[in-house]
This record gives structure tokens, sequence and C-alpha cells, in this order.
């Protein structure tokens, strides 16, 4: 019963994630879309002589919308300003409890893979917490030392600095924790900039006007720097968040390389858009994102790691055998695998029939990516590898 909760509760969490996500990199986008669209008013207009710089026209939703943009701030401030905030602290904090729950609850399950480095679950928790504090700090650091005054050298350096934390990560977890940790890492960078720099920053920016003293342009610098790299990190965290259903990614035994040419591919796109904004049509981004997919798509494609000759005839039973040793404890209606309160990815092997049916994805996940048995956990050696792809090559039959 407790499992179960803790697996609804994952439900709840998870849900709630996805929504405060869209809503926080939706208006991110939206914001990012609005300011590089905005055209000057005519000089002597009344929008023009109230000190706004840009506005646009848009349609939506049956009504008609004209933002404006000020040059500095409005004579006065109004009493009501939105702030859009809590969209970037929900989808942190949902986030965070989802990783609890899925990977640091079950470290030994989701975090630890035997063939990387036999951690024990407290270590590899405290690797994963690390790895967020410590990138912040960094990252931090990077962008307020005399480099961060130089964007394009920025920008390359917190590249080579997320390139290197995967590298690391990827010698100590196993690649599902991996991707996911490198996603908090930066999920962690995007909302401490809201919270810690591009949040309180406007708050400075607000009070000094409210008291009629000078702004510090510094405040306003700042809070653009954070939010365009936010905004080249939406793409790259996107994929990893979904990561987890292509196996081809993150159990390459290069998995960190292909997550950081996934990450260009998403930088270059994102980059494509925010140029296409101002009506620069910028194709060898998209191009370069194009070839990146291709290496990728090319570079995980399933090769396959030879098996040893099988000894002895290959029957149903010996099949049955293994399987009954190394994958019903996570595959069966009530599995025996702490933690586990459902046959995981709904894939059932107790019975020969569900076994015959499932051969194919079976053969897949056994000898193709190698994903299963989860972490080796029940310790599958390459003869029953070879075993299981033998009958399958077989034709999977039940008999005899
Ligand atoms: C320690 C627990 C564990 C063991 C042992 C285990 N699995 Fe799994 N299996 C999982 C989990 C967790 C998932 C769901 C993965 C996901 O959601 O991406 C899964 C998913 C699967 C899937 C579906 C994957 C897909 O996306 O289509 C298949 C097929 C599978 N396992 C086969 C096996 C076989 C065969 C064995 C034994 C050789 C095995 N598993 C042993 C935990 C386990």
């Amino acid at each position: 019963m407790e499992t179960h909760l803790i697996e609804f509760l994952g439900l709840l969490v998870r849900w709630l994630h996805v929504i405060a996500g869209i809503a926080w990199i939706g208006s991110s986008f939206y914001f990012i879309w609005l300011d590089n669209s905005l055209e000057a008013p005519p000089p002597g207009s009344d929008a023009a002589k109230k000190g706004v710089a840009g506005e646009l026209w848009a349609v939506h939703g049956g009504g008609f919308y004209n933002p404006q943009k000020y040059a500095v701030a409005p004579p006065t401030l109004p009493d009501r300003l939105h702030w859009f905030k809590w969209e970037a602290y929900t989808t942190w904090l949902s986030g965070f409890a989802l990783l609890g729950l899925v990977y640091w609850l079950r470290a030994q399950a989701m975090m630890i893979d035997q063939n990387v480095r036999a951690l024990t679950p407290w270590q590899a928790v405290g690797i994963g917490a690390a790895s967020m504090v410590g990138s912040w700090i960094f990252y931090d650091l990077l962008c307020r030392s005399p480099l961060g005054k130089r964007d394009g050298v920025l920008g390359a350096l917190v590249f080579a600095f997320i390139t290197a934390l995967a590298w690391g990560l990827a010698h100590l977890l196993g690649g599902r924790a991996m991707f996911i940790h490198v996603g908090t890492a930066i999920g962690t960078i995007m909302a401490a900039n809201v919270f810690f720099i591009i949040i309180p920053g406007q708050k400075r920016m607000v009070a000094a006007m409210r008291a009629g003293t000078p702004v510090d342009p510094l405040d306003g610098q700042r809070a653009k720097q954070r939010s365009v790299h936010n905004n080249y990190f939406t793409l790259p965290v996107l994929f990893i968040m979904v990561s987890n259903h292509y196996a081809s990614t993150y159990s390459h035994p290069q998995n960190w390389a292909v997550l950081m040419l996934m990450a260009a591919a998403g930088v270059s796109i994102r980059h494509f858009f925010n140029r296409k904004h101002k009506g620069v049509y910028a194709w060898q981004y998209p191009a370069l994102g194009a070839v990146l997919l291709g290496i990728v798509a090319w570079w995980t494609a399933p090769r396959l790691v030879p098996l040893p000759p099988v000894q002895g005839e290959v029957t149903f039973n010996r099949v049955r055998a293994i399987i009954g040793q190394r994958c019903v404890t996570c595959h069966s209606p009530a599995p025996t695998f702490p933690g586990y309160t459902q046959a995981q990815g709904g894939v059932l092997l107790h019975t020969p029939a569900d076994i015959v049916q499932n051969a194919q994805r079976l053969y897949q996940q056994v000898v193709v990516t190698r994903i299963m048995p989860l972490g080796n956990l029940t310790q599958m050696t390459d003869e029953e590898r070879a075993v299981l792809a033998a009958w399958i090559k077989a034709g999977a039959k039940m008999e005899p």
C-alpha cells in the first residue's frame, strides 16, 4: 500500500511538473517572441510621446492585443504588476519532488549501474544532489567573473562545463540517471537564475523607480543575460526530460557525447527561432541542427554485442527458467523487487503466454539495447542472453 501511494504521488507530481513546465517555458517563449517582434512606434505618435520604445498588435482568442514596451520605464509604475515567477518555482519544486520519488528513493534500481561504478545508494544520491548545487555555484561564478562580460565566450564555457558534467556523471551513474541529473542541473540553473538574479534585480529596479532614485543598469543587464541563457537551455532540457523513453540515447557507450550532440542541436535550432522573430531567416542553424541529429541517429543505431555460442539445446523450459530468475522479480503482477507494486513498463513475463507475446520486445531490450534486466541487477549472463536470442530467432515457440 505504501509503495502504491508513492507511485500515485509520483503520478500527481509528474502531472503538475508537466503543467508548470508548459506554463514556464510557454511564457518564456512568448516573451522572447514578443521582445523580438516589437516595432518602434512612429515618431510623434501618442505611444512615442509616452516613452514606448516598441509595440505590436496581435489577435488571439477573439480579442485584439496591443502590448507596449517602455524604453526605460513608464513615468509612473502601476500598482498592479505581473511578475511571472511562480511558473519557474513550481516547475523546479515539482521536478525536485519527482526526482526524489523516482530516482533518489529507488537509487539502487534507478541510479546505480554496477558496470559503471559500484556505488551505495547514499553515494549516488549525494552525487546527484552535489551535481545540482555545484552546477549552480560554478555557473553563477562564471557569469560574475570577467569572462561573464563576453557573451559568446561565456556561452561556449557554459556548454563546455555542461559537457564536463555529463562526462563526469557518465562515469559515476547509470545512463538514465546521468541524463536526468544533467537535466536537473540545468533546470536548477534556470530556476536559480529566476530566483536569485532576475526577480531580485527586477525588485530593486521597481523599488528604485518607486523611490525616484536612479536604477542600477547592471540589474537589467544581468537579468537579460540570464534570461537569454535560460532561453537556450530550454530545448536541451526538454529533450533530457523525455529521453528516458529512448534507451538508445542514454544506454550508448558514449552517452555523454550523445547527450551533448542533442543539446547542441537544440541550441542551434533555438537560435534560428530567435533570429527568425527578428525577421532573419538564418537557415544554416536548423541545417546544423539537422546534421547533428542525423549523426546521433546513425551513432545510436543498435550494434549487436557478439554473444557467446549456446551450449546445449534451446528449449522453452530453459528460456522460462532464465526469465523466472532474471526478470519476473520486476515483471509480474506483484513484483517482489523492493519498491515496485506493479509490472514495470506494463510488461508481464510470469506466464508462458506472456513470454511468447512479448518475445520481440524482450529481444529488443535484452539482446539489442541490453537495457534489461534494469542495471543488470539480477546479473544476467551473456550466455543466458544468447539462449533467449536463439529461442526468439527460432520462432519464439512455446514447445517443446
Ligand atoms: C530491477 C527491475 C527489473 C528487472 C530485473 C527487469 N526489468 Fe524490464 N523493466 C523494468 C522497468 C523499471 C521498466 C520500465 C522502463 C521504462 O519505463 O522505460 C522495464 C521495462 C521493460 C520492457 C519494456 C520496455 C519498452 O519500452 O518496451 C521490457 C520488454 C522488459 N522490461 C523486459 C525485461 C526482461 C526480458 C527482463 C529480464 C531479462 C527484465 N525486463 C528485467 C525493470 C526491470
